[in-house]
């Protein structure tokens, strides 16, 4: 299968394409399934039929696609899954992350707090909190939960027992809430936050794969940081955002290599 390569399709077709443990790993950030009438909302421009589920139904897409997940990474693969929760329903990630874990040879290693500079404010809910932290499940193959592939560096080495000692990572992430790309697309993440999951997670030159690229951030962070990737993005008009901004990445990138 090619690389460096986005396919406008749902991710379903993608995976048909993907040969068995071939990818290092995902970073994405899924549909929250959020049905509520919003015109500032992407969830009901109606690119894609998993809007609107009923809570078994998106438990049982978003389950089939770790399935698939699970199918295409190496073994020491991590999947750095960004999932947040909607104010009408928010025990659905506890849910799925619940299914996952009985259901799939997966399981969580680490859960990284994303704090961002900007709160999502509530102030139509009476109960609910405003929002400025989200999460990513860090999730591995169960029997590689304490041998899954990450690239932190060593610091030092006890000299006489050999133990290794590592730089220090915290399972807390500040960065920017998006790359501020005006679209009608409200939820994307930011490359500032997929740099420090690549930093922690992936080593230069690995296979990153994105289901639900949007327009394109994992992409470019993995064009910043030596790495592969394949996309998947069910909107064209995400899609086509997503093209144009990983060709002037890659144009910023060469000239960068040029002046040095
Ligand atoms: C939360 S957004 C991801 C944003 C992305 N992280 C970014 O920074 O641009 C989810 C994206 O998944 C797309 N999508 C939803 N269902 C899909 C599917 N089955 N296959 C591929 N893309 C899908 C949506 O069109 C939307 O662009």
């Amino acid at each position: 299968m090619k690389k460096n390569i986005i396919y406008n399709e749902n991710c379903k077709e993608t995976f048909t394409k993907i040969e068995d443990k071939y990818i290092d790993g995902i970073i994405t950030s899924p549909p929250y399934n959020i049905n509520i009438k919003r015109s500032d909302c992407y969830y009901n421009n109606g690119y894609s039929e998993l809007d609107g589920l009923s809570q078994n139904n998106y438990l049982e897409v978003r389950t089939n696609e770790f399935k698939e997940f699970s199918r295409i990474i190496k073994d020491d693969g991590v999947i750095c899954y960004n999932i947040s929760y909607s104010k009408e329903n928010p025990i659905l990630p506890t849910l799925l992350v619940s299914k996952i874990h009985e259901e799939l040879d997966l399981t969580i290693a680490d859960i990284i707090c994303w704090k961002k500079p900007h709160a999502i404010p509530f102030q139509t809910s009476s109960t609910k909190l405003s929002r400025v932290t989200e999460l990513i499940y860090i999730f591995v193959k169960k029997d590689r939960l304490h041998t899954f592939k990450t690239n932190k560096e060593v610091s030092k080495i006890n000299e006489k027992t050999g133990q290794k000692f590592y730089k220090n990572y915290v399972n807390f992430i500040e960065a920017k809430n998006n790359d501020g790309y005006k679209c009608q697309l409200k939820a994307s993440y930011s490359q500032d936050l997929c740099n420090q999951l690549i930093n922690i997670y992936f080593p230069e030159g690995s296979l990153i794969y994105d289901p639900f690229t949007g327009i394109g951030t994992t992409q470019l962070s993995c064009i910043e940081n030596y790495c592969d990737f394949i996309g998947s993005e069910i909107t064209t008009e995400h899609y086509n955002i997503a093209v144009e901004r990983v060709e002037e990445k890659r144009k910023e990138k060469e000239d960068e290599n040029d002046l040095c």
